[in-house]
């Protein structure tokens, strides 16, 4: 088993101090900043937008994991990779033509992963698979930190693991939406590559002491 790589949300940082979340992080077990974009049209709640990518590209030292929560992606793909966005991830349930826009992330020089609500079924990316970079699996309804974990999402990351493998992929598994030190095991053995944690990494006492026992947890 290969030890998975941290990516802490943003959505639990303290807005107010992003300079100062964004820097901790610098010299943390994080290896990638999880960015959670919310329109308020494809989930019920609106987040943040591109300016505040923007401001914490310029202290970011690690990758920016960008989580499009939007509707109609393919008009601000450009704009968010200007704002730093390293990977850029869509939701299959809001793209009509997919693979164009899994091809136009992938022209802007970020890597392209498609994200599942918990009610999709893997098989959708069959066709797809061979061409991402990552695929996110949600845990929970996207929409809002702190919601706890839906079980089936061991047997959803395991099923999504074979049909990867079948197709030939190289894409990473993430899964995102009550991620905790409780199931972070089970959910790497299941095949995840990535965790996404927000509110158990920032409403601990310490986050980065945080990461870094989810790092030795996991590569123990
Ligand atoms: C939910 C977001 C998640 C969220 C996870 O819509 O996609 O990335 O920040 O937060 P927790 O870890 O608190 O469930
Ligand atoms: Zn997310």
């Amino acid at each position: 088993r290969i030890a998975p790589l941290l990516a802490p949300s943003f959505l639990a940082a303290d807005f107010a101090n992003l300079q100062f979340e964004t820097e901790r992080l610098a010299n943390s077990a994080a290896d990638w900043l999880h960015c959670d974009i919310m329109d308020g049209r494809f989930v019920p709640n609106i987040s943040f937008g591109i300016p505040v990518l923007q401001a914490i590209s310029r202290y970011a030292k690690q990758p920016l994991d960008v989580h499009l929560m939007i509707e109609d992606p393919q008009n601000y793909l450009s704009a968010f990779r200007d704002a730093g966005a390293t990977n850029i991830t869509v939701h299959y349930e809001a793209c009509t033509h997919l693979h164009r826009v899994v091809q136009q992330i992938k022209a802007l020089g970020c890597r392209a992963g498609v994200a599942l609500n918990p009610h999709t079924p893997v098989w959708v990316l069959e066709d797809i698979a061979a061409d991402l970079d990552q695929v996110l699996v949600m845990s929970v309804n996207p929409g809002f930190g702190g919601q706890s974990f839906i079980p089936n999402t061991l047997r959803k990351v395991a099923a999504l693991k074979e049909l990867l493998v079948d197709n030939g992929s190289p894409a990473l598994i993430e899964v995102d939406g009550g991620v905790t030190s409780e199931n972070a095991t089970a959910l790497v053995e299941a095949g995840a590559d990535v965790l996404v944690a927000g509110s158990f990494v920032f409403h601990s006492p310490d986050p980065v002491a945080t990461l870094a026992e989810m790092r030795s947890l996991l590569s123990a």
